[in-house]
């Protein structure tokens, strides 16, 4: 039997990651995770219960307190948040305007990174995210950072909303993706950084297979 291997794919927002992610697991038939993912489930029960994003140990209290499940679906990965389907939920614009405040909290990244571990225990799986060459899976054997413009990647978004029937304005998603690379990139606790181990590529113009292909390559060189 082939060595299962484990994947670390980071980069800035809308570089690709899970789309990549993704398939690179279907090709390998290895479990995909998205840490934002969890990130962002836990930004919407504060939401939704009205706790203060700012305030740790509150926060604290309800991720103690919560099951975040990852599961794959026909149409991409299944967010189950205490057995309830949030897998759009997550996806608002006041989801993603809040979630880098909740994901600065150290405590917070403490316990996701031990969850995010967990589930990657066996070995077999591509872990897309900030951190994960960094922090999460150190050990990985391989890692890849990905970017992109950001005016690239703020259309990328704008097309995917269009597509989907959301509004959408191109300059405001330039700008709230700016800013939050920006916070992500410097805060404290495990900022968006790449691993000195990563392979960068930059997927301005390259295609979704293209960095697929690409991505394969390196996997498939150390799975043997
Ligand atoms: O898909 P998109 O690039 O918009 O973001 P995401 O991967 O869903 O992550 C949402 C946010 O969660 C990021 O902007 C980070 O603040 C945080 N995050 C993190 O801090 N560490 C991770 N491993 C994954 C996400
Ligand atoms: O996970 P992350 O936030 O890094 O990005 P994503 O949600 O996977 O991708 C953002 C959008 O860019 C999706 O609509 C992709 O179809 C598109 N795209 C891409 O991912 N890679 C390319 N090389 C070109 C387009």
């Amino acid at each position: 039997m082939n060595k299962k291997i484990s994947i670390a794919i980071d980069g800035p927002a809308a570089a690709g990651k899970s789309t990549v992610a993704k398939i690179v697991a279907e090709g390998l038939e290895y479990i995909y995770i998205d840490t934002g993912a969890m990130y962002r489930a836990l930004t919407y029960k504060a939401i939704t219960n009205q706790i203060d994003i700012k305030n740790e140990t509150e926060l604290m209290k309800i991720l103690n307190d919560s099951a975040i499940e990852l599961l794959p679906g026909k149409a991409g990965q299944i967010v189950l948040l205490d057995g309830g389907d949030v897998t759009n939920d997550i996806r608002t614009s006041e989801v993603t305007n809040n979630v880098s405040v909740v994901a600065a909290h150290e405590a917070v990244r403490k316990e996701m990174v031990k969850r995010q571990q967990r589930f990657a225990e066996q070995g077999g799986v591509v872990m897309d995210g900030r951190d994960i060459g960094t922090h999460v899976l150190p050990n990985a054997e391989v890692k890849v950072f990905l970017l992109a413009s950001v005016e690239e990647r703020a259309q990328r978004r704008h097309s995917e909303n269009i597509q989907k029937g959301y509004p959408s304005d191109l300059e405001i998603l330039k700008q709230e993706i700016a800013q939050r690379d920006k916070f992500d990139s410097e805060r404290e606790v495990a900022p968006l950084k790449k691993a000195k181990d990563a392979i960068e590529i930059d997927t301005t113009s390259l295609s979704i297979q293209q960095v697929v292909d690409q991505i394969m390559k390196l996997a498939l060189e150390r799975i043997g």
